[in-house]
This record gives C-alpha cells, structure tokens and sequence, in this order.
C-alpha cells in the first residue's frame, strides 16, 4: 500500500479508465489527430494537454458550472479554466457587456468611462490607491517586479520554494534534495543566472526570510497569501505578520498575489485576513475570460514609481516605461470588468460557491476517514484540494513531496469518465455561483466509488 492505496490495482485500473475514455471520445480523439498536424502539442497551449485522459476533450459547450464536448458528453466544470472562470461560463451580465463593447469600440489606447468605474472599485474593494491593467497575472508580477527593481535600485527577487506566479523567469526555481537552488524541473534556465536574479526560501519560513533579506539585495518579496499552485499551503500562524514586519525593517516592498485566493472573498485573502501589501496583483477571473489583470500600488510606492518614472508632461519625449500592452486597460477589459465586479463578484455569490465548497470539503474529509486513508483536504473559500498527506503541508518542499502522478491521473480520469473535471494540475475544485447540491454530491459520490475500487482488492 502506499499513500493508502494499492498502487498496483491503481496502475491496472487507470489503463481500464483509459480505454474507457477513448471509447466515450471518438470525436475529440479526429479532432486531436488534426490539431496534431499543425499545434505544436495538438492544442492551441500545450497545458490544454496535459489533463487526464489520451487527448484533450474539445468543448463544444459552456454554461454556468456546465460544459459538454463534442462527443455529447456533459460534465460538471469544478476546474473552470483553472480559476479564469471561477464565477461560471456565460456568465449573463458579462456576456452582454463583452457583446455590447465589442459593437462600440474593443481596443482604443484610450480610456472609456467604464474606466473610471472600474478604478474607483478597485480601490474601495482592495483599499491600495493605484492601479494599473495588464493582459494577465504574469504580466502584472513581470511588471511589478521591474518596477520594485526600479525604485530599490536592487536585483533579487525573493520567492517561496514551489511558488507559481506565471511564467516570471526569476521564480522558476526550486531547491534541490541539498536545498540548492536549481532551475525548477523541466524549465530551462534561459540564460539566466538565477544566483544573481533570485533569492529562494521555504514558505513559513522567518528565520531563512529574514536571513535572505539581510543581505540587502532583495527589490521585491513576490508571494501568495495561501500558496495554491502546489497542493495548498496555509501560513502558519504569525507568518503574515512576520513577513510584513521582515519586508518593513528591510524596506523591501511586498507584492502579494491575489490570482487565486481570490476565492476567498471578494477582497481576496488580504481582505479577509486585513493584510497591507505594498503591491497587490490580481487575475484570471475578473473579466469573464477576456484577457486581463490588474495590480495596485500604495501610496508610498507609486510616490517612489513617480520619482523615478514622473507623470508624462506634453512635449516631453516619448517613454514606454518598460511596461504596457498594447491591448493593456481596453474598453473591452473595462466593460467585462465593470460587469464582473458589479454583478458577479458579490457577497451573495461568494456565499453560495463557499457554502457549497464546504460541502465539498466535509464530503472529502469523510471519505478519507472511510476509506483509511492518509490524506488531508483544505479550502480556502470556494476553492478545495485534497493532498496525499495526513496533515497540511508546512511548506511548498512537502507539498511537493506528497504529489503522486499516477493516483492524480487515476483520480482525475475516473472522474472525467463519469462527468466530473478537476483541474488538471492538481486535485483542486472550485465552486462557481451555478454549481448546486448536486454537482458536489456527484463528486463525492463517484470518488468514494473511485477509492472504493483501488483500496479495496488484490488486482484483478
Ligand atoms: C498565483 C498565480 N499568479 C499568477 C498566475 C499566472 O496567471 P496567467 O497564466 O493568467 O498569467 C497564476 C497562474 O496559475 C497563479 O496561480
């Protein structure tokens, strides 16, 4: 047994899951021998690969917490594109919106006056004074991170061991068994120097933090609230403190990246737990799937941006800045945005999908306890995942260690067969404002029947 299961009825059982997937997708298995021929991974983005099963499903549908593909198979959607739809597709209000800008202008390099709402309820929603649009989270970290390099005249970047913030070069790190820090696994380094660009430390760490600040070297702490990307981490209690209080005495400015605690509430996990990032980045589901991102900025950071980039004055010559887009804080983003916060970001909603998250949550619990296994489930708001370990993980490091490709696999595909989807890249499930009772206690009900098959037995 391992991880409380037997690993060999699993192996035997995910190959019966696997024939079982290709009889259900005739029509997805044509469609990915002609995407082969000319996507580089037989997808428009190789990740779209990468979930259970032989080859992606293509989606024929979406609505609400619903999806069916072509092969007319429907599925209740808890991975929602991987939080880019965490309110549910069509969203109604959003949909219109989109429709309705796109009929009167997408992209014009000039703000609309959905601009000037959207602006006023970022700051009253997450409290910092400043914002600016990207075209995603990743840019939006990119850019901060330049920015903080900008106004501490330092290099380093400091990320937590296992962190995920997009493709951001300077985090693509891990520590090795010897706790080096190594290019993370199956990313080239690119050229880059990590020894010169980063600084790497376990999460809930103070001790290492506050040894890695010392050095006086570090332009910009980047960090979740609650690390989501490699299983879930919680900060222990005084972290937070912690690293304010760390981040202050070393005047490093601290960017917290809200892209996917924002499903703890509708201020995210600072608004709830009253955190106060000097930066603050948020993205994926604030636009109904139209590219977008936003960061803000204290105060006293956009004091400090504006000393070194000054507001543009007429006949000065042009400067770029070192950040933008060029379809960066469209009409189009303003609109979904606009639609996203005033209709759908509500309390309302976020009770609902935290209401059901929970049931979610006490379902899983109970089934571990059934079926003897030592795992552990977390939620935080409308977001769940259960991990292969007994307790929470005390860092990224651990987390990492209690992954188990062929259980996820074996776990997400049974699901998969049966009309469930996780999100392929761990065991996580969010909740969406349109997913019911129902939908949970399907889940629920086809992983017990899933662990129930590979706990129990000799292989067949
Ligand atoms: C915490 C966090 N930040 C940033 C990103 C990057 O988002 P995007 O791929 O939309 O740029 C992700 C993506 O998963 C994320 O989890």
């Amino acid at each position: 047994m391992t991880l409380g299961l037997n690993l060999d009825r699993v192996a035997h059982c995910y190959q019966s899951e696997l024939q079982l997937f290709a009889e259900r997708h005739p029509r997805s298995a044509g469609f990915y021998r002609e995407n082969l021929k000319h996507w580089l991974y037989g997808a428009p983005l190789h990740w779209m690969q990468q979930w259970p099963g032989l080859y992606p499903i293509l989606v024929a549908d979406a609505q609400g917490a619903t999806l069916t593909d072509c092969d007319g198979n429907r599925y209740v959607d808890f991975a929602l594109g991987d939080t880019g739809a965490m309110f549910g597709h069509g969203q109604p209000a959003v949909a219109e919106a989109i429709a309705h800008q796109a009929r009167h202008g997408s992209t014009l390099m000039l703000p609309t006056a959905d601009s000037l709402w959207v602006g006023q309820e970022l700051v009253r929603r997450f409290g910092l004074p400043f914002w600016q649009v990207t075209t995603s989270a990743t840019d939006a970290n990119r850019f901060v991170l330049r920015l903080c390099r900008m106004i501490t005249g330092r290099e380093k970047v400091l990320v937590f061991n296992c962190n995920y913030h997009g493709s951001v070069d300077e985090s693509q790190v891990e520590f090795d068994a010897d706790g080096q820090m190594i290019p993370r696994e199956g990313v080239h380094a690119n050229g880059l120097r990590h020894d010169a660009t980063t600084r790497l430390v376990e999460f809930n760490d103070l001790p290492a933090l506050e040894a890695a600040l010392a050095h006086g070297d570090v332009a910009a702490v980047l960090t979740e609230p609650f690390m989501t990307n490699v299983g879930m981490v919680p900060p222990a209690a005084g972290f937070h403190d912690g690293l304010r209080e760390l981040t202050q005495r070393f005047d490093v400015p601290l960017i917290i990246d809200e892209t996917h605690t924002i499903s703890c509430g509708p201020a995210g996990y600072s608004g709830e737990h009253g955190l106060q990032p000097d930066f603050f980045v948020l993205g994926k589901c604030i636009a109904g799937g139209i590219p977008t991102a936003v960061w803000g900025a204290s105060q006293a950071m956009a004091e400090r941006i504006w000393q070194v980039l000054p507001h543009f004055q007429p006949g000065q010559a042009i400067n770029h800045f070192g950040f933008g887009g060029t379809l960066a804080g469209n009409a189009l983003q303003m609109a979904a945005m606009r639609a996203t916060f005033s209709e759908v970001m509500s309390a309302a909603n976020y009770a609902h999908m935290i209401a059901l998250a929970e049931r979610l949550r006490a379902g899983v619990q109970a089934l571990i306890a059934k079926h003897r296994l030592p795992w552990h489930v977390t939620r935080i708001g409308a977001r769940v995942e259960y991990l292969f370990m007994d307790h929470a993980p005390r860092n990224g490091g651990e987390a990492h260690h209690a992954r188990h490709g062929l259980i996820e696999a074996y776990l997400h595909l049974y699901l998969l067969n049966r009309g469930v989807l996780l999100t392929p890249f761990h065991n996580m499930a969010l909740l969406c404002p349109a997913a019911t009772t129902d939908d949970v206690d399907l889940h629920n009900r086809l992983l017990d029947e899933c662990l129930g098959t590979v706990t129990q037995g000799e292989t067949p």
